[in-house]
């Protein structure tokens, strides 16, 4: 089984997987493109259903794009700045996004979506569920870039025990199955200066929404 012949690979729930060191020399390219799609789609920093800012700001590209305001989360197919469609995901994203899961022992991924947060000092993102996605049976392939962060992994309450991996550039978390709906979330970005992205993390989280 995939899982315990590669030395990176690490089960953190049952089909939750980390993979340390993912990304490889993909990181400039990767990171290049999310500038290109932020000269499209700025980041922006949404409004929860309560009416308060998410301090993570964000963006996408695909065919949908996740939003959020006060009525509520979902995926649209335009940008509610521009008007227009998400910018469309580029190949290197999508072809990563299909290795990792692959690697995570998920075939034949094919993620229509990458919402992309950007974290700065003080950002973090509280336990919550990834719901908004029409087939639970794909996974989430999430890729850290930048500045480390504290993320958790819980179970499917949002106030159960839950596992902390400290992730740093270029590791990934792809998390299906029984863990697809697990509780997650990340502790607060710490200042710090990453030679490729200076004070910010990048996170770039792959779904099939449709
Ligand atoms: C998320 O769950 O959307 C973000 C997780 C992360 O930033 O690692
Ligand atoms: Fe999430």
């Amino acid at each position: 089984m995939v899982l315990f012949t590669d030395p990176e690979l690490t089960e953190i729930a049952p089909g939750a997987v980390l993979i340390r060191n993912a990304i490889g020399d993909l990181d400039e390219q990767l990171l290049r493109e999310v500038s290109h799609l932020a000269a499209v789609a700025p980041f922006r920093r949404v409004i929860t259903p309560t009416g308060k800012a998410m301090s993570v700001e964000m963006t996408n590209c695909g065919a949908v794009g996740w939003i959020s305001d006060r009525s509520g989360y979902r995926y649209e197919e335009d940008d509610p700045i521009s008007g227009q469609s998400w910018p469309s995901m580029p190949d290197v994203f999508c072809n990563t996004a299909t290795q990792l899961a692959a690697r995570a022992g998920y075939p034949a991924y094919s993620p229509d979506t990458c919402l992309i947060n950007k974290y700065s000092v003080g950002s973090k993102m509280g336990m919550h569920q990834d719901r908004d996605e029409r087939d639970f049976r794909q996974p989430i392939v999430s890729v850290s870039l930048g500045l480390p962060i504290m993320f958790k992994f819980g179970g499917t309450s949002r106030t159960g025990p839950s596992v902390k991996v400290r992730l740093t550039h270029g590791d990934v978390i792809v998390f299906g199955g029984v863990s697809r709906l697990a509780f997650h979330g990340v502790g607060t970005l710490r200042a710090g200066s990453h030679p490729l992205t200076g004070a910010c993390r990048y996170n770039l989280t792959f779904r099939v929404a449709r």
